[in-house]
């Protein structure tokens, strides 16, 4: 029996209760389907910062290297800035490990319903391929003159070629895949640098693909279109902050966060991938039992995908799909279900 080595980080605020859910959902799929998991536990949050001054141990990297995959719930919670949470787990893990396409499919789930009238389920799939290694997250840049009228802040943003380069080239193979139609978000009517060179590079390895139905639409424009005309789009590659913004855009318009999984993938193999939803730490929410775990669960799958387990993979799909049609809900989709009976009712339903 195969067993699959995962480092799994909880995380903060909801992160906890998501991933304790989708473990269970994980563990039942593997012995329906003849394997499983060797979790391993880490505590790696903003608790852990706030006893210890570190987000993880100093060779946190090593530690997590020789898993499969990585299992994240969410980074960030109030009492500790963002940027400390973040620059000390999350987007370290996420550059070390080259995981540089950020995958985020969404589809309207049965039962769901979207804010937008009269769509109906196929003219919502949308699948965003997000840039997660480079772009304009960036550590360069810094503050000046603190306290001082003339104050500022200065980022910057870096594009390379091999960067920009293997994240479009990913986008066009999955496009392929499915059916063929990809849309690059720019801003090269922005004055700024980083969106010609974006859109040189789209270009080029556009030409490559002849097969895939190929346009750029202004960031700006793509958001309104994405609410507007949603069945007019199908696979979109973005820089890493307007991939971040239209993810949560897509999520929006099936429902909310609740339900967006996502996968920060390394292509090659090299390193370790990471499965953590769209979602965060839901401080608003965190504690009181009622964040949707189908997201989370739904990352689980994307899991399951990338160990080569797809029946087991499908098989959780259809039974969020089950669950959610019969009405079995958390209440940011209108139900009354709390996190547990949600994680609950999957599980029982996998076949
Ligand atoms: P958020 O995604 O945590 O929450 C936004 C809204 O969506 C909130 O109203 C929340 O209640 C709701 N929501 C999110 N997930 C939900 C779920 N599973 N079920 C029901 N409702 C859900 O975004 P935010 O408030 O901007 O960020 C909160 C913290 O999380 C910040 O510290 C942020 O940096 C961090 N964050 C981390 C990650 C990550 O680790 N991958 C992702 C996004 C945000
Ligand atoms: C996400 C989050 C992160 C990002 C934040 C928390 C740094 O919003 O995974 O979408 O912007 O990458
Ligand atoms: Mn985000």
């Amino acid at each position: 029996m195969t067993t699959y080595r995962i480092a799994s980080i909880p995380g903060d605020g909801i992160g906890v209760d998501v991933v304790a859910q989708a473990r269970e959902v994980l563990d039942r799929a593997g012995s329906l389907h003849g394997f499983d998991f060797a979790w391993t536990d880490f505590d790696w949050s903003c608790e852990r910062f706030l006893k210890t001054g570190a987000m993880m141990p100093a060779d946190g990297l090593d530690q997590l290297r020789d898993h499969d995959a990585v299992f994240l719930g969410a980074i960030g919670f109030p009492g500790v800035p963002d940027h400390v949470s973040l620059w000390g787990l999350l987007i370290p893990i996420r550059r070390a490990f080259r995981q540089y396409v950020n995958l985020r499919p969404v589809r309207l789930l049965p039962g769901v319903v979207s804010p937008l009238a009269g769509r109906s389920a196929d003219e919502l799939e949308i699948v965003i391929v997000r840039e997660n290694s480079e772009g304009e997250y960036s550590q360069i840049g810094g503050r000046h003159n603190s306290g001082q009228p003339d104050e500022f802040a200065v980022q910057q943003a870096v594009f390379t070629r091999v960067g920009v380069s293997r994240v479009i080239r990913y986008a066009f193979e999955l496009a392929r895949t499915r059916g063929g139609q990809l849309c690059s978000a720019t801003k090269s009517n922005g004055i700024i640098h980083s969106m010609p060179f974006w859109d040189e590079v789209f270009a080029s390895i556009a030409a490559e693909y002849p097969d895939v139905r190929s346009e750029q639409s202004h960031v700006d424009a793509l958001a309104a279109r994405m609410v507007l005309r949603p069945d007019t789009l199908d696979v979109i590659v973005g820089s890493n902050l307007f991939g971040d913004i239209l993810s949560d855009i897509s999520a929006a318009i099936v429902g909310g966060l609740g339900t967006a999984p996502a996968a920060n993938l390394n292509p090659e193999r090299d390193f370790p991938s990471m499965f953590e939803p769209v979602h965060g730490s839901a401080p608003d929410i965190a504690g009181k039992g009622i964040a949707n775990p189908v997201a989370q669960i739904l990352t689980g799958a994307m899991m399951l995908d990338h160990l080569g387990e797809t029946a087991a993979a499908e098989a959780v799909s259809a039974a969020v799909d089950a669950v959610l049609a019969s009405g079995v809900r958390t209440p940011d989709l209108g139900g009354n279900a709390t996190t547990t009976s949600v994680g609950n009712a999957i599980s029982e339903a996998l076949k």
